[in-house]
């Protein structure tokens, strides 16, 4: 990690502190409304920031899902400030939410182009790509702790 992301605080947090920065890296230009998701308020849901003094510099949530028909978290709204990107903070801020709910297995539907960073934090490939009207191209990514596999 570099100097700067030594100096970051890991956060569990409510929704409000994260929603700017969900909004401005994944629903620029839209109402604020469209960067609220289903399940944000619903029981169980977790909000975690990365927090650089008081900014928020990386953010994402944990919802109540399942898989396979067990229980399973749905991550959604991941997002690092672009000026803090690929120093780390994201794969940081993922290990301190994974470690909050000791390791439960999450699934994600990542942008294509953020696949590559699932994959470089050990998740892997679920089905093919597919489309989420507005946004672009998706595709299913796992997390499955050892304990599953
Ligand atoms: C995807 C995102 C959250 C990653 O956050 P980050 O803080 O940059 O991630 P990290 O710096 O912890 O990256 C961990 C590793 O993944 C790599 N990585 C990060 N983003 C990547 C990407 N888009 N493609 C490929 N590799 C990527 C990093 O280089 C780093 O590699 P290393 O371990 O070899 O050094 C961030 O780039 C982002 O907000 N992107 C725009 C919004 C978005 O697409 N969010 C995901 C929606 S599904």
């Amino acid at each position: 990690m570099t100097g700067l992301v030594k100096n970051i605080s890991l956060q569990q947090v409510p929704l409000h502190r994260i929603l700017p920065l969900r909004h401005n890296v994944l629903r620029e230009g839209r109402s604020r409304e469209e960067a609220l998701f289903d399940g944000d308020d619903a029981p169980g849901t977790l909000h975690f920031g990365a927090f650089i003094s008081e900014e928020c510099a990386c953010c994402l949530s944990l919802i109540n899902s399942s898989f396979e028909g067990k229980p399973a978290y749905q991550l959604r709204g991941m997002a690092t400030l672009p000026e803090y990107a690929k120093k780390g903070i994201g794969r940081t801020l993922l290990d301190f939410a994974l470690s909050t709910v000791d390791h439960m297995p999450v699934w994600c539907n990542a942008r294509t182009e953020s696949v590559g960073f699932y994959v470089k934090v050990g998740w892997v490939e679920n089905g093919t790509p597919f489309n989420i009207e507005g946004i672009g191209p998706h595709l299913t990514m796992l997390y499955l702790p050892d304990k599953l596999s």
